[in-house]
Formats: C-alpha cells, structure tokens, sequence
C-alpha cells in the first residue's frame, strides 16, 4: 500500500454524506438494458464486478430521462411509469459491496442517430457537423417553451424515482454536447429568448435542473454535474464560460462538479482537441480542473486519460478531489485493488492508428464496450483484439438493438 497515497481516504462531500475513497469510475453507456429499456442482470453483475475492484464511487452509463430521446440503443430509461424493480436491485448490488452509486442522467437533444429516431430536440435547428458522416445523425428541431419546461421536469422526476430505487445521488450530464451542453453552446444554441444569447440565458436550462432537483429531493442525496472544460471548437463553449458557469452552480447545492470536454464534433473526452489548444497526453483535462480548483467551494473530479497511479496521485497532489476513470476500468475493474496492495498492471488496447480519426474512435469505443460485455457476463477483459472485427461486431449489435428499440416504440404503452 502506498503509505502516502490519499486515493484511498474518503471524501466528506458538502452535504455531509462521504465517499469511500478517491476513485471514482466513470460514466460508460452500457449499451445492455432489457428490451423494456430496463437494468437486469447483465447491468447488475457488471457493477457487482465493479463494486468488489474496489472502486469507490460508480457512477453508471447516461440513463435517459425520456424513452423517446436516446443516445444509443440499448441503452436505459427511467422515466414516469418504469418499474424501480431492476434499478433497486442495480443500487444494492453496488450499496452492498460498501460502494456508493450515483445515476446519471441524460437527454442527447440533437446527438441522436438518424436511425434510431425519435425526438431530436435541441436549442436549435441546427445539425451536428460531422463531415460526411453527418447524415448518420438525426435533424434537429429547436424546442419550444413547453418542450424545455418539460424536460426540465423529467430531469427531475428521473432523479426523485433514483432515490426513490436507493441510488445516492445523480449526476446531471451536462458535458460531451448533449441537451444541457447545447443549450451552453453558442454554436448551438442561437435562440433569442430567455434561453439563449449571454451566458446567464444559456446556462439558464442547467440552472433549472440543478435547483429543481435540489428541491425535490433529500438534503443527503448527492446532485452532481459532470461539465465540459470547453468543448474545444473555434466558436464554441470556452474555459471562461466553463469557469463563470461553476461560479453560478456551485452555492445551488451542488455536491462535486466532475470536469470533462469535447463533443460529438470534437472529441476531446478521446484526448483529441479541434481548436488547436493542447490537451495533455495522461489526465487531458487537468490543466483545467487544476485551474478550477481555485474559484472551487465543492468538490471537483477529473476524468480522461488516466490509467496510472503515479497519474491518479497527481491528479489529487494538484488539488482535485476526485480521480475519474472510465476506460481503464473497463479494462481492469480490479485496479483500485491492485494499486491497494502495490501492485501496479498496465492493460492497454491496441488502439488502432488509422487514417479516419472517426472510425478509429468508433473502434476504440467499440473495444471498450467488448470489455462491459465481457465483465457483465463474468467474463475477464480480453485485450487481444483487432480493432476492426470489434468495430464491425459492434456496428452489428447495436444495428440489432436500434431494431428492438424501434419495435418496442411501435408497440409502446407511451
Ligand atoms: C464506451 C464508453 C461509453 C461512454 N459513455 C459515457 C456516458 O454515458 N456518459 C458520460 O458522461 N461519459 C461517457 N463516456 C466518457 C467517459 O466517461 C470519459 O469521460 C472518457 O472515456 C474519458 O475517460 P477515460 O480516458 O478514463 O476513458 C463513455 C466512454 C466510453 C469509452
């Protein structure tokens, strides 16, 4: 055990409830709901895996605040009229392994696949330019007044029924482009109204949800946000926004702000920026987060990038509170462990070095969802792989589950 390392001392969070330790595992989108867009048992054992790797804080894959919005298929839902069954179980299988569980929460707004249909709302009507693989996303319509009010009430209904299953709190996805990162977005968001133009108008949806879910749920339920440093786009959401954003968040209640980047169009969470600034090639965004921590009054987390522990216990030396982890414990869900007891593996994926950046990231998500797969059949990771059979198998599955998902809207009780 590394006799200085703080990774391993809780954290007390503004609301008095403390997490166990340092470590947080990040958002990942499972992609294995059951056909009713429910947790069953593939999303239980794979955070009962995560649970005993000794991961403090699981905070689970985006789930949708509306069925007829998603990010991907497969994906979950907890709205009005879902059955809490397979979510009670999903927080005590974590709750009884001594970790804490935190539900995120999600509304892709124009970030939705054509094929997948459904509700493609965004500030508004303009489309995600992903070059010529901009027609594999849907075209966005720009919400109305009551279209905004009411997803600003799933938001809240979605949180008040997590606690309600016995999560300890949610995180409002606020980065990665989706809804709440396109109504901040100047790019996105050239609305006229209350809900767009400054930077008090754009960053009103996010206000909203905050302090409207603070209301409705119990002092000792964790809010949290997970924000975009800047989406890194000529023209786009900038570090000062970000910066003036958490000024205005954090006395709403708010428990710990994780620190993010990027977007569909500029994936900086993949360690790539497309307004030319540098991220860094371990903890990409942690320049950011470092910086920060000096307006901070709660918590921050970071996450992107980090794989080691001599990178883990920088992260905390620099001031932040939370290490963040996505990929690599998808590749190893019993790292906490192994770093416990001084044991410190490398597990790395052939990431492939292809000339389309996009299909090389497509792949290495690909990848990384093999692993979820693998982990929620309690199966070990395989590194082993080539890259482009896992991205074909994967287009594969998901094409099967955009068919189910589909099926299920048609014959849907909504
Ligand atoms: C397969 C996969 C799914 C992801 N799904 C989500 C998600 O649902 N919500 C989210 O905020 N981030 C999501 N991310 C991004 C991660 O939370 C994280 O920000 C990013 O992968 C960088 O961290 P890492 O280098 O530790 O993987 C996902 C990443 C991967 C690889």
């Amino acid at each position: 055990m590394h006799l200085n390392s703080n990774l391993f001392s809780p954290l007390r969070l503004p609301n008095g409830i403390s997490l166990p330790n340092r470590l947080v595992k990040a958002a990942m989108e499972e992609n294995l709901s059951n056909e009713n867009l429910e947790p069953n048992r593939s999303l239980w054992n794979l955070y009962e895996v995560w649970a005993k790797g000794g991961v403090g804080t699981l905070i689970t894959g985006n789930v949708m605040v509306d069925h007829r919005a998603m990010t991907g298929p497969g994906g979950v839902v907890l709205e009005e009229g879902t059955s809490l069954d397979g979510f009670k179980t999903w927080a005590e299988t974590v709750k009884s392994n001594g970790a804490k569980i935190i539900m995120q929460i999600n509304h892709p707004g124009r970030q939705i696949l054509a094929k997948l249909g459904g509700n493609v709302w965004a500030p508004s009507a303009i489309s995600v330019d992903l070059g010529n693989l901009s027609k594999l996303l849907g075209k966005p319509k720009a919400m109305d007044e009551s279209e905004i009010l009411e997803t600003i009430q799933r938001f809240v209904t979605t949180a008040k029924l997590a606690e309600n299953s016995g999560f300890d709190g949610v995180e409002i996805h606020a980065a990665h482009g989706y809804l709440i990162s396109q109504f901040l977005s100047p790019l996105v968001n050239q609305r006229t109204d209350k809900w767009g133009g400054s930077l008090e108008n754009r960053s009103r949806f996010l206000l909203e949800v905050i302090q409207s879910i603070r209301k409705s749920v119990s002092p000792n339920f964790i809010v949290s946000v997970k924000m975009n440093s800047s989406d890194f786009q000529k023209g786009g959401f900038p570090f000062e926004d970000a910066i003036e954003v958490i000024k205005k968040i954090q006395p709403l209640g708010v428990d710990f702000i994780e620190i993010s980047g990027g977007n569909y169009e500029a994936p900086a969470m993949q360690g790539v920026s497309r307004d030319g600034s540098t991220l860094a090639r371990e903890a990409y965004f942690l320049d950011f987060a470092r910086q920060i921590t000096k307006i901070a009054t709660v918590p921050i987390m970071v996450t992107g990038g980090i794989s080691r522990i001599q990178i883990a216990e920088t992260v905390l030396e620099s001031g932040v509170s939370l290490v963040g982890m996505a990929t690599a414990l998808a590749l190893n869900p019993n790292l906490p462990n192994d770093w416990k007891e001084d044991r410190n593996p490398i597990v790395k994926l052939p990431l492939p070095n292809w000339k389309s950046k996009a299909l090389a990231g497509l792949a290495t998500m690909a990848m990384v969802r093999y692993q979820l797969q693998r982990l929620a059949k309690k199966k070990s990771p395989k590194v082993k792989i080539y890259p482009w059979f896992r991205l074909l198998s994967d287009q594969l599955r998901l094409f099967r589950l955009t068919k189910r998902y589909r099926r299920w809207m048609e014959n849907s009780k909504f």
